[in-house]
């Protein structure tokens, strides 16, 4: 049997997970999530949630990888027959994130190439609009977003996607501070970081207030740290027995969040020094940046910085996902690399099509009433991950038990495990109890 890969370094899975983390999730979506939750608030609750939430599911999804050796499926149901279905969700869950995943890159591509051929954007809004909506222009860009992403995966764990992710994920860092200093030199850029830095409680009123923020910082936990869909059981199976699961478990969440911050850092005090809307949604980072940079200093070369570093964020999570994917297929149906990665790669670019269209041309095609776009959104954010999430916890908190995951990170003794109480506590009880009420309070 041909050994199965491995990371050549606990840094180097460290870059590779956190950049499976950092990714839209951060930069495209946290800014305007945090936008529409008023601000300060709903970064405390993401925060509490991260730590309780977070930080558990993390820690047992690599355990589970690094106990089995086995992609996500197989995984699960080596832990317990039968529960491969917990695997199995994630996949499918990665595959649908992929394909509406990789449309966004492709926007990023483009807006990535606009600048670096044109000096500014003019009227933002509309631009993006008659841009996303076309028919040819965006597939495109999803095509050569998706192949780029491909031929990573293709040239495997410590050969593509842990090289990928040493030099994209450094660079992301030192770009997002560059862009942030130079943002905070805005006039009124302050009023930006106290709308998200400084809770405002006035701006609860009602119990529905606090689910609705609760729900939408779980969804970005979930999304952010790449939870229940098996990435981190996957990035866990190609791990060595002398990494510390419980330090790395630590690290990535803190990382994660300091880009998110960043983010806010970079987009919301130019939201407000150009007296723009800070509640605009998704579309704050294509409609309302590019009218930022058309206004500062330097703006093109900020821009493509910009984009740049968007780009490189999106990059390292979509291959997170494809490896998901196609390391079942390479572990469970003897596929070679190559073949798993394209077959799923050309699955994915498919439906990606299709996503796009559903923008323009397709958008009389509607699922209960959201075009395939929203629908795939809906599926993977709101379906999919708080099940994946609750399954894991019920798989490592009751089935495998939360003392043999303790062992599996224990590394045979070799490290020692903090807050065991605590952890067995939030994976038996808290985390399964929180994903259910709010999932079903989503519901309603
Ligand atoms: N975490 C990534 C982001 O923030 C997206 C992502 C990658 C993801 N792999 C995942 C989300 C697995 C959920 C599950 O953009």
């Amino acid at each position: 049997m041909k050994k199965r890969d491995q990371w050549s370094s606990n840094f180097g899975f460290l870059m590779a997970a956190a950049g499976s983390a950092v990714g839209l999730g951060n930069l495209w979506k946290f800014p305007y999530v945090v936008g529409i939750n008023s601000g300060g608030i709903f970064i405390l609750a993401y925060i509490i949630l991260l730590i309780l939430l977070g930080t558990p599911i993390l820690m047992s999804e690599m355990s589970i990888g690094r106990n089995t050796r086995l992609n996500a499926i197989d995984a699960c149901n080596k832990l317990k027959t039968g529960w491969g279905f917990v695997g199995g969700l994630g996949v499918l869950g990665a595959f649908t994130i992929l394909c509406y995943y990789s449309v966004i890159g492709g926007w990023v591509l483009k807006y990535l190439f606009k600048y670096i051929v044109s000096p500014s954007i003019d009227n933002p809004s509309e631009y993006f609009k008659n841009f996303s909506e076309s028919i040819v222009e965006p597939v495109i860009w999803h095509i050569i977003f998706a192949i780029i992403c491909i031929t990573i995966v293709i040239k495997g764990i410590s050969g593509g996607i842990e090289k990928i992710s040493k030099i994209f994920l450094p660079l992301l860092a030192i770009f997002i501070i560059v862009i942030s200093i130079n943002v905070l030199r805005l006039p009124n850029a302050l009023n930006g970081l106290k709308f998200f830095l400084i809770p405002n409680l006035s701006d609860i009123n009602s119990v529905s207030d606090i689910f609705s923020i609760l729900l939408h910082a779980m969804g970005q936990v979930f999304f952010s740290l790449s939870l229940g869909m098996g990435t981190l059981i996957t990035y866990g199976s190609y791990l060595g027995r002398n990494s510390n699961i419980q330090k790395n478990s630590l690290y990535i969440p803190l990382f994660d969040l300091i880009i998110a911050l960043l983010a806010c850092t970079a987009i919301l005090p130019a939201v407000f020094a150009f007296d723009l809307e800070p509640t605009a949604g998704s579309g704050l980072l294509f409609n309302t940046l590019p009218y930022v940079f058309d206004h500062m200093k330097y703006g093109k070369y900020l821009a493509i910085i910009f984009f740049l570093l968007v780009f490189f964020a999106a990059v390292t999570s979509a291959i997170s996902l494809i490896e998901v994917i196609s390391s079942y297929f390479i572990d469970n149906k003897k596929w070679s690399r190559k073949k798993a990665c394209t077959i799923s790669g050309i699955g994915f670019i498919l439906i990606g099509i299709i996503a796009s269209l559903s923008l323009g041309t397709l958008n009389n095609i509607t699922i209960f009433g959201h075009t395939l776009f929203d629908s795939l959104i809906i599926l993977s954010d709101k379906i999919i991950m708080p099940i994946g999430g609750f399954f894991i916890c019920i798989l490592v908190g009751y089935i495998w038990k939360t003392k043999n995951m303790y062992d599996e990170m224990s590394s045979g003794g070799l490290f020692k495990i903090y807050f065991k109480k605590t952890l067995t506590f939030l994976i038996k009880f808290f985390a399964p109890a929180m994903i259910i009420i709010i999932f079903i309070t989503s519901i309603f």
